[in-house]
């Protein structure tokens, strides 16, 4: 089985949606092995998002991901990884289809950056390091 790292940005939890992301992810029968509410740092952050250094919307990302506390979880499942990007749904909320967590749940702000509510790992080897980066000890 797999492991992801899943992340409720600060606006879901700001918005009270907590508890309904979660649900979905119990729902589809992934198990939380780790579920924590975090806040960010802008060292953690770097590291997070390492591969978009540089890019137009790094600043305000990491801007929004301190704006307050995310939820930081550890997924496990049978191809969780593809299976929580799936439920989460396309990058940009609008395009997002319904049923998926962005697509039912988010909406575009006209911010600089997307607030889209979750973040999930991309592939086993990304899978891997982030979830050193937001709980070393384990
Ligand atoms: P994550 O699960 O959060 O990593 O989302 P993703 O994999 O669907 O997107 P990606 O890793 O490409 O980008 C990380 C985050 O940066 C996104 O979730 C958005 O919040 C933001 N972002 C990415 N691309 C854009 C963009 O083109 N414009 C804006 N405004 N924000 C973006
Ligand atoms: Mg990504």
């Amino acid at each position: 089985t797999e492991r992801t790292l899943a992340l409720i940005k600060p606006d879901g939890v700001r918005r009270g949606l907590t508890g309904e992301i979660v649900r979905r992810i119990e729902a589809k029968g992934y198990t939380l092995v780790r579920l924590e509410l975090r806040e960010a740092t802008p060292e953690l952050l770097a590291e997070h998002y390492e591969e978009h250094h540089g890019k137009p919307f790094y600043e305000p990302l990491v801007e929004f991901m301190l704006s307050g506390p995310v939820v930081a979880m550890v997924l496990e499942g049978e191809r969780c990884i593809e299976g929580f990007r799936s439920l989460a749904g396309a990058t940009d909320p609008t395009a997002a289809a319904p049923g998926t967590i962005r697509g039912d749940l988010g909406r575009d702000w006209g911010l600089k950056v997307q607030q889209n509510l979750v973040h999930g790992s991309d592939a086993p080897e990304t899978a891997e390091r982030e979830i050193g980066i937001w709980f070393p000890e384990r």
